[in-house]
Order: C-alpha cells, then sequence, then structure tokens
C-alpha cells in the first residue's frame, strides 16, 4: 500500500487525474470505477479540464458506479447515476451509456446485483477503481461489519452514514435506509484501487484502515489484502497516521519510472 500525503484537494485531484490519465493513454478502452461522495470531485475537476483543454479523451473509456440507494425516485437529483452525470460524464466526452450502476430501482435486487457482477465482468473487470471512505470506515457502502469477501448485495446504512449524508438531503429524513453495492470482494477484484480522503473528519477511519487490524469492523481495513492500493491524503486526514514520516520518506525517494 503506497500512502501519498499532499498538500491540497487540488494537488490529490491533479494526481488522481495523472493516473487516469496514464492508464488511458496506454489503453484507450480501460475500465473505471467511479466513486461518488464529495472526496472524488477534485478528480472529476481536474479530468474535466483536461477533456475541455483537449489533453484527455475518454471516449473509449466505460465506468462502472459503486453503489447506488434503494427506491430513490428515477429521476431524484441524489441518485448516484444522476451525481455522476452531473459531476463527470456532462463535463467530460464519455461515450453515452459509458456509464453503468446497480439498479436501485428495479423490482427485483438480488437479480439486479447479480446482473450488475456480470456486467463488470463481461467489461473485462475495473482497471482503477476510485475509493472515498466514510468516517466509519465503510469502503462504497459496505458498513462496518459486511463480509470481507461480499459481493454487490442490498445493503441497510448505519445512523452515522445517514446523518453524514444528510448533507445531500433537504431533511435526514430523507436518506435512503437501503442501498445496492459493489462488495468488498467486488471492490478487490479491480487492478488498481485509488483512495481519496481529505479533512480531519477522515483521521481516524484512514489510520483504522491502513495501520488497524484487518477487520470487518473497519471495513476499508480489507484494502490491506490488495496487492496495488495507493491512498491519497491532505494533511489532515493523515493526522493519525503512525509511520507518517516513513510513508513521507518513501514517497520523496520513489524512482521516477515507478509510477502510481
Ligand atoms: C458515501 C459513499 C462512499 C463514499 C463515502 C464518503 O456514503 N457511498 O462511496 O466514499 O460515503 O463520502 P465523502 O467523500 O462525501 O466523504
Amino acid at each position: 500500500m503506497e500512502i501519498v500525503i499532499l498538500p491540497s484537494a487540488e494537488a490529490i485531484g491533479a494526481l488522481a487525474a495523472d493516473a487516469v490519465h496514464e492508464l488511458v493513454a496506454r489503453r484507450p478502452d480501460v475500465v473505471l470505477g467511479l466513486a461518488t461522495g464529495s472526496s472524488p470531485l477534485g478528480v472529476y475537476d481536474e479530468l474535466a479540464r483536461r477533456c475541455a483543454a483537449r489533453e484527455l479523451s475518454l471516449a473509449r473509456v466505460r465506468g462502472f458506479l459503486l453503489d447506488e440507494y434503494v427506491a430513490l425516485p428515477a429521476d431524484h437529483p441524489q441518485r448516484y447515476r444522476a451525481v455522476i452525470r452531473r459531476e463527470l460524464e456532462e463535463r467530460v466526452d464519455l461515450a453515452p451509456d459509458a456509464v453503468q450502476g446497480p439498479d436501485g430501482t428495479a423490482g427485483d435486487l438480488p437479480w439486479a446485483c447479480a446482473a450488475y457482477e456480470r456486467a463488470i465482468a463481461d467489461a473485462g473487470g475495473v482497471d482503477l477503481q476510485l475509493l472515498g471512505i466514510g468516517t466509519d470506515g465503510h469502503v462504497a457502502f459496505n458498513e462496518p461489519g459486511s463480509s470481507l469477501s461480499s459481493r454487490t448485495r442490498i445493503k441497510t446504512l448505519t445512523a452515522q452514514t445517514r446523518a453524514d449524508n444528510a448533507r445531500f438531503f433537504e431533511s435526514p429524513d430523507e436518506v435512503p435506509r437501503h442501498v445496492l453495492t459493489q462488495g468488498l470482494g467486488t471492490i478487490l477484484r479491480a487492478q488498481h484501487l485509488l483512495l481519496v480522503a481529505t479533512g480531519q473528519g477522515k483521521a481516524a477511519a484512514v489510520a483504522a484502515a491502513v495501520e488497524g487490524p484487518l477487520s470487518a469492523s473497519c471495513p476499508a481495513s480489507v484494502l490491506q489484502l490488495h496487492p496495488h492500493v495507493t491512498v491519497l491524503l491532505d494533511e489532515t486526514a493523515a493526522a493519525d497516521l503512525v509511520r507518517l514520516d516513513y510513508y513521507r520518506e518513501v514517497y520523496a525517494g520513489k524512482p521516477a519510472w515507478q509510477g502510481l
């Protein structure tokens, strides 16, 4: 696991966009795993800027969302499918239908989850997966206690996650209780995991994920099992890490050929 501490959300966005950019330059038809929430917005801003400047094209890229609320109306602006359309698709040159998400409006939710797993596999799997982390250590919507080998399925949000996400809704009661989410086992199948976290509110969860024991009590700790993980943090999100000096030394002395 590589830990990179950067001075700002903009610097994090630029470095994460570099990782996407280098991958797309090598293979224009890569599959990106897309996260929602506030954390990846700097990455999407930078990808949008590079596409507008014609430095980058995502025309052949495909994308898969991590998760989705269950039973929000199809036209609700906080459906993750709608969020990613606004924050990314409408600002870059992704093809129409290039992005898919789990269908939280489906009548048969288990079938929709299985179909989503098949769609990811049929696309050849995810090459680069963007991730955020919840204050309770969740990734995607895998709440504490989630099976470390889980696949896409329905989950119930914790009160803490519903409170954290209430800022996107008109009232806390409007935050759905149920969600569909890629499992931790699904996420582990991506080739490269790129986790982004900023702000003091994430410091404890980041420390538990990176330096704590591997445990379903901190779902993000499952990243310790993956062979290629990059964690991009600002100073405040990194503040509770014990090996902070070591991470800085490793990154400062990293050979230029290595990339992220
Ligand atoms: C949300 C999303 C996650 C996200 C996390 C943190 O509930 N389902 O994918 O990483 O919580 O969100 P934010 O980046 O807004 O802090």
